[in-house]
């Protein structure tokens, strides 16, 4: 138990919220969760009924003016994550903001300033990062028990069946890549430790900038290859492998192994199969706990906003490509 505990306010009534982060917060070792927001006031009173937390308010405005609050969760659809963002930053409010940080690279750093100029942490909310597996999958690439990386490949789909959802809304921000093929590049970019510099994707649109369906690919300058594909119009698939000159890993349930033991697959160059365990781990609280540990103790957060934008700009220029039938895109 931490001496100090972080005062933590959720800003909407959102699903992952209530599914997966207030309860990591509510079950984490140095933060509470005292206030619940909604644009609807009868809303958030019931919300804070059936899920126990003390205080509701009917609007966003009214819990960032709340001054016993120090940090927010921010589950919002991803064209509100920046002005909501700016707004708590500049009440003094820590902020940890659902993925993707921001529509572009461009706001990501105007987020990051307001954090910047107003004293508090920033972090984009990516959990699988803090998965303990994640964190050794790292460790055995950066070993290099598989030798040099030659090809990544990674794939985030499921079946997204209620039409009226955020992730199908061009004003929200929807779209495949954006709500999950943003994981591709992410793990991609973390796996490979360093930057792509061009791209290529071809997408089935919905409507005009929301893809239903994406496959794309990240070249890094040693010639390195990641392939993804994302979608929200096929059954649930959520995988990704690393291969190496010396072998090859596979990751399943690469995004959301939940609590039970998660297995890395570790393969040599003749297929011989050794599976690893690593003891499960709740992703949601290690990523609560630490932004907490980093509010309360001024330590710099392990993904920095800069980190948010460089995911950002791949993504940017994925939809770029995407646009021009599959051009190649450099990543600016
Ligand atoms: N890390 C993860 O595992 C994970 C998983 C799923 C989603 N996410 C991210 O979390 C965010 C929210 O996703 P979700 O699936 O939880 O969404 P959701 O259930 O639709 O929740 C979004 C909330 O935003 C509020 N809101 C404000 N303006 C809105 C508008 N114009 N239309 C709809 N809702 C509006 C609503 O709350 P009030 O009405 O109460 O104000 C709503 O409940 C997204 O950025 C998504 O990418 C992350």
């Amino acid at each position: 138990m931490s001496e100090r505990r972080l005062r933590w306010g959720v800003i909407s009534t959102s699903n992952i919220g209530r599914k997966a982060v207030n309860p990591a917060i509510r079950a984490s070792c140095n933060g509470d969760l005292l206030a619940v927001a909604s644009r609807d006031e009868a809303r958030a009173r019931a919300f804070s009924e059936e899920e126990s937390v003390p205080v509701s308010y009917g609007s966003y405005e009214a819990l960032l003016d709340d001054e016993r609050i120090e940090a927010v969760y921010i589950p919002l659809p991803n064209s509100l994550h920046k002005e909501w963002t700016i707004r708590a930053a500049e009440k003094g409010k820590h902020v940890l903001c659902e993925k993707p940080l921001a529509l572009d690279a461009a706001e990501c750093r105007e987020m990051e300033a307001a954090a910047a100029a107003n004293g508090v942490k920033l972090m984009e909310a990516f959990m699988y990062r803090f998965h303990p597996r994640t964190e050794k999958v790292l460790e055995i690439v950066r070993s290099g028990a598989v030798g040099a990386l030659k090809q990544i490949r990674s794939s985030f789909t499921f079946l997204l069946t209620r039409p009226d959802n955020i992730r199908w809304d061009p004003e929200l921000g929807g779209g495949a890549l954006m709500d999950v093929g943003c994981y591709c590049v992410n793990v991609s970019r973390t796996m490979a430790g360093r930057e792509p510099v061009e791209v290529r994707a071809m997408a089935n649109f919905r409507s005009p900038g929301v893809d239903g369906q994406m496959a794309g690919t990240l070249r890094f300058e040693d010639g390195l290859l990641a392939h993804f594909d994302c979608a929200l119009t096929m059954e649930r698939t959520e995988v990704y492998h690393l291969m190496g000159t010396g072998g090859h890993l596979r990751i399943q349930n690469a995004f959301l192994p939940g609590t039970d033991d998660a297995i890395i697959e570790q393969f040599d160059m003749e297929d011989n199969l050794t599976p690893l365990t690593v003891p499960g781990a709740d992703e949601y609280r290690l990523m609560v706990e630490h932004f907490a540990d980093c509010a309360l103790n001024d330590r710099p957060v392990r993904y920095t906003p800069e980190e948010a934008a460089l995911n950002m700009r791949v993504i940017e220029a994925l939809y770029e490509s995407a646009r021009k039938e599959g051009a190649v895109v450099a990543v600016k």
